[in-house]
């Protein structure tokens, strides 16, 4: 596949974090694409973690064929649904959830449904059952307590952890919320093109 023109990129998805969330991850409008097919290709992104200067650090997206994973008048807030993707193989296993504050990445009119990866990315820890609603985060991970925050694209909040958590990419096409890509690597795969 081509690569993606500017225009086309300019085009493409924003991030809609807001206030303090803004501040500490920022995502400008030619760093968020969506393609159509499988396609996987690096951006830089930049984030602040705590107090700490701005930085910019590389982040994998990958793209694919659209998969349906929820109604948005099914959703219920601080109530996630899992889900399979990119595909139904090992560390794929993700949630979708409606936070009630929005979120990087979020979709709906709330800009506060997002979706995630369950898998710690220190070594592979399951958070399945892991989102506490009370701060939007996924965590502690049952391993080495890892924790993550959901608002700001998965950053890593504590634990010994060193990456963020991979976002799934997400789109409303009516009442339907579609999974179209990732945004970061997945744990225990060298890229996220599905095999
Ligand atoms: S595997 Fe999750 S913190 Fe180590």
């Amino acid at each position: 596949m081509n690569a993606p023109t500017a225009m086309e990129m300019e085009k493409s998805h924003t991030c809609s974090c807001s206030g303090k969330a803004k501040k500490a991850c920022t995502m400008n409008r030619r760093q968020f694409l969506f393609a159509s097919g499988a396609t996987t290709f690096t951006v830089m992104v930049t984030m602040t973690a705590g107090k700490g200067k701005a930085e910019q650090v590389p982040a994998l997206v990958s793209t694919y064929p659209r998969k349906k994973i929820a109604k948005l008048s099914e959703l219920k807030q601080d109530e996630p649904v899992t889900f399979e993707y990119p595909d139904e193989g090992e560390y794929a296993s993700s949630i979708l959830v409606k936070m009630g504050k929005e979120g990087g990445g979020g979709v709906g009119k709330d800009k506060d449904i997002v979706a995630f990866n369950l898998t710690c990315t220190h070594q592979g820890g399951d958070m399945t059952d892991g989102y506490k609603p009370e701060h939007k985060v996924l965590g502690p991970c049952p391993l080495h307590l890892s924790t993550y925050d959901l608002t700001r694209h998965g950053i890593l909040v504590s634990g010994q952890a060193y990456q963020s958590l991979p976002q799934v990419l997400l789109e409303v096409d009516g009442d339907d919320v579609y999974a179209v890509g990732m945004f970061g690597l997945i744990y225990g795969r060298y890229d996220n093109l599905i095999s």
